[in-house]
């Protein structure tokens, strides 16, 4: 039985076989197979932080393979007043058969994970977001840049750049992190990746120059300044991250025809300016949609291994 917390613990060719049976449940969803792949199952979906992809994107994939999706927000489940992590766990795995968690500390998945008799999938932790990274590079290959990336990451050193850094060193592309200074990844993470990057032959480069990361970049991506849990710091994060809107010029060092993605939700006027976010809302919100096809490749993808 296999967890999915990080990226850190698949191979290439793994992330590369969930992605094809994402895309091809895309493509023959009517099959009777498929319909039927995940029959009699039930996901627990625990939420402690909000959602509106990630929650309808399992719930929906999960009814569309044959099963069922319970979401359990940590206001309603005895979580939230102070359950141990292992006591739900253990109680929720003897009764779902997958077990989806956006929480906090990325430790909460792991605990989870260690007294959890089903798989356990990283919906979001403060340190990662694997599942969006499975959404991202799927539309890579749907546009045909997969084996030509050279990605510019603008903005915080958060979860999703840790994903990006994960990413690109399993599968060997180059990736330039630009961050202000006090705001970088988390140099663990990073020394992680960069050893994996030694044998995939990954070029990793982190900067404080949004402009030098961007230059001839063939996708160009970037996240809100404010993650869920920091509302607090919003006012003094939007002083500090002046000069890392993706805008119109920005842009223009990239690489011809290069692409814009976004995990969503974006904010206009501060990481992305809305000229950037409309021009590329085409394959913005094609990503968006294949949190769907791919978590449902990734959801198949655990239930085969077990
Ligand atoms: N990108 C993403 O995970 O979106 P939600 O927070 O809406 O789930
Ligand atoms: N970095 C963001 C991602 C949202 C999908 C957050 O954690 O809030």
């Amino acid at each position: 039985m296999r967890h999915f917390l990080t990226l850190k613990d698949f191979t290439k060719e793994e992330i590369l076989e969930i992605i094809d049976i994402g895309l091809d449940i895309k493509k023959n969803l009517a099959s009777k197979v498929y319909k039927k792949e995940l029959e009699n199952q039930t996901l627990g979906m625990i939420f402690e932080k909000s959602s509106t992809r990630t929650r309808v994107s399992f719930e929906v994939g999960m009814f569309q393979l044959g099963g069922h999706a319970l979401f359990l927000s940590n206001r309603d489940i005895h979580l939230g007043r102070g359950e141990p992590v292992k006591d739900t766990a253990r109680v929720i795995s003897s009764m779902c058969d997958m077990v989806m968690i956006r929480t906090f500390e990325h430790s909460m998945v792991e605990e989870f994970a260690r007294y959890s008799k089903v798989p356990v999938i990283n919906g979001l932790t403060d340190s990662y977001h694997p599942v969006q990274l499975l959404a991202d590079y799927m539309t890579l290959v749907e546009y045909g840049v997969d084996k030509n990336i050279v990605a510019a990451y603008v903005g915080d050193g958060n979860n999703m750049t840790h994903s990006w850094l994960m990413l690109a060193a399993k599968l060997g592309f180059e990736l330039r992190i630009a961050t202000p200074k006090g705001y970088e990844v988390n140099p663990d993470i990073l020394s992680q990746a960069l050893h994996i990057a030694k044998d995939s032959g990954a070029i990793i480069k982190t900067m404080n120059d949004p402009m030098e990361a961007v230059k001839g970049a063939t996708v160009v991506t970037t996240d809100t300044w404010t993650s869920m849990g920091q509302e607090e710091e919003k006012e003094q994060r939007i002083k500090i991250f002046k000069g890392f809107m993706v805008d119109d010029k920005m842009m223009s060092l990239a690489a011809k025809d290069a692409h814009f993605l976004h995990c969503l939700p974006a904010y206009r006027g501060l990481e992305v300016s809305e000229e950037v976010f409309e021009k590329h809302s085409e394959i913005v919100f094609n990503e968006a949609e294949n949190r769907l096809h791919a978590q449902k490749g990734l959801m198949v993808w655990l239930d085969r291994q077990r």
